[in-house]
């Protein structure tokens, strides 16, 4: 080989070993650029599975919060209906316009409303009940709260007394009002028991130590009185000493009257029919009634725990002033004893008859111990008949009858089954 053949080929082995080197340096690069792509692909993916991971984790996180804050308003309004709903006193929203907003179910019934309300005017709705709708129209007028205020009105067929509150929605004369009531008729009608029994017992003591005296005085007028012997005198006075008999014991019943009146025997209380016992007490008078009287005894008597012989009383003084009404009156007596028991349970008994009647201003005054008409009355007949009455827990009232004769209405409180007759 010549020299240029050397020099040929090592020329060729360096071109070729400086291609192999340049082909390697190229395979790399292209192999590194590819990597740097793949790699930066992968990077630039986890970035945004990571964002929206994030993304997504905030919005479920979002509609957790909004669906407990949702059931927590249901939970609360669900509370608060319960709440209105199981009052046992009277609620009563109206809005600044006068419009029910709410009346519950206990409002409902105690004024005796069936349709629902919401919506129309508390004036239309409560033109049965004055007096609330004036306290509410006072409290809409005003914005200072009432507070426990009492009035009376007549629901379900009775007079009830209520006690009111009414306070401002918000402040300002641009309110509505919420109004609670209840009703206090049971209470009042207790105080007034109470009251009346303590004034009764009052007036017993006084009644017990002037009868005590009278009848000491009385005891020895009518023992002298026997002492004589109407045949060992001349005639002429036995008419006398008759007379002083006769007023002696009338006197005497007056006297025990006071004292039944003052101190009535100890109660001995037990199932009663107060419709038999009605019956039996005209039985009983019916010798002393003036000929003619008819007392009539019908419907139902609730059963009542009570006084046998006491209430036998109650009925004969009540037969007894009829009676003697209408006599007076030149009149027939009929009576009518009726017994009906109310949407309460509770009994009520009328005594009717067809006299004159009790003018409308003593209709308070009869009960009164002493006030009478009647030229040899007590007047005590209706304070005991009262008296009994309220020892049984009960009421008595003097009204008119159909007739146009009293009307003595009685009240019991029922303890059982009916008796009906
Ligand atoms: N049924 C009746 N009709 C008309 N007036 C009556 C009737 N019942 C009572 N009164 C009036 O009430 C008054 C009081 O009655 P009350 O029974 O208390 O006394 P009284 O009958 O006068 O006397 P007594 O003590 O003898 O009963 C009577 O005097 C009478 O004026
Ligand atoms: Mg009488």
């Amino acid at each position: 080989m010549t020299e240029y053949g050397y020099a040929f080929l090592g020329l060729t082995v360096m071109v070729a070993v400086f291609a192999g080197i340049l082909t390697f340096t190229l395979l790399r690069l292209v192999a590194g650029v590819r990597d740097a792509k793949r790699r930066m692909r992968q990077t630039g993916g986890s970035e945004v599975a990571m964002l929206s991971g994030a993304l997504q984790e905030a919005v479920s996180k979002l509609r957790a919060q909004e669906q407990a804050m949702s059931a927590r308003a249901a939970a609360s309004e669900r509370l608060s209906h319960q709440i209105v709903e199981s009052l046992t006193a009277g609620l009563l929203v109206v809005d600044r316009d006068g419009r029910i907003e709410i009346l519950n179910p206990a409002a409902r019934r105690l004024l005796d409303i069936a349709a629902d309300p919401v919506g129309t005017s508390y004036d239309v709705l409560l033109q049965d009940a004055a007096p609330l709708r004036d306290v509410i129209a006072e409290a809409l007028q005003g914005a200072n709260p009432i507070v426990r205020r009492s009035i009376q009105i007549a629901a379900n067929g009775a007079a009830s007394h209520f006690g009111v509150s009414v306070s401002p929605l918000g402040s300002g004369r641009d309110h509505g009002v919420i109004c609670l009531f209840s009703d206090l008729t049971n209470v009042v009608e207790l105080e007034e028991q109470l009251r009346l029994k303590e004034t009764l017992a009052r007036l017993g003591e006084l009644t017990a130590g002037i009868a005590h005296e009278f009848r000491n005085g009385l005891a020895t007028i009518h023992g002298y009185s026997r002492l004589i012997d109407p045949s060992s005198v001349p005639a002429t006075y036995r008419p006398y000493v008759e007379g002083i008999r006769q007023e002696a014991d009338t006197l005497g019943q007056v006297v025990t009257n006071f004292l039944n009146f003052a101190r009535p025997e100890r109660l001995s209380f037990a199932p009663v029919d107060l419709g038999r016992i009605a019956q039996r007490a005209a039985d009983d008078l019916r010798q002393e009634l003036p000929a003619g009287t008819r007392v009539d005894v019908s419907g139902d008597f609730a059963p009542t725990d009570g006084d046998d012989a006491l209430l036998r009383q109650v009925f004969g003084n009540l037969i007894r002033n009829a009676a003697e009404a209408c006599a007076t009156a030149g009149l027939e007596p009929r009576i009518a004893i009726r017994g009906v028991i109310d949407a309460r349970g509770v009994g009520r008994i009328t005594v009717e008859d067809n006299g004159p009647g009790i003018p409308a201003a003593d209709r308070e005054r009869v009960f009164q111990p002493f006030f009478t008409t009647r030229a040899r009355g007590t007047g005590l007949g209706l304070s005991l008949v009262q008296e009994i009455v309220v020892m049984h827990n009960g009421r008595v009232s003097v009204g008119q009858s159909a007739a146009g004769g009293a009307a003595v209405e009685l009240t019991f409180p029922a303890s059982g089954l009916p008796a009906s007759r």
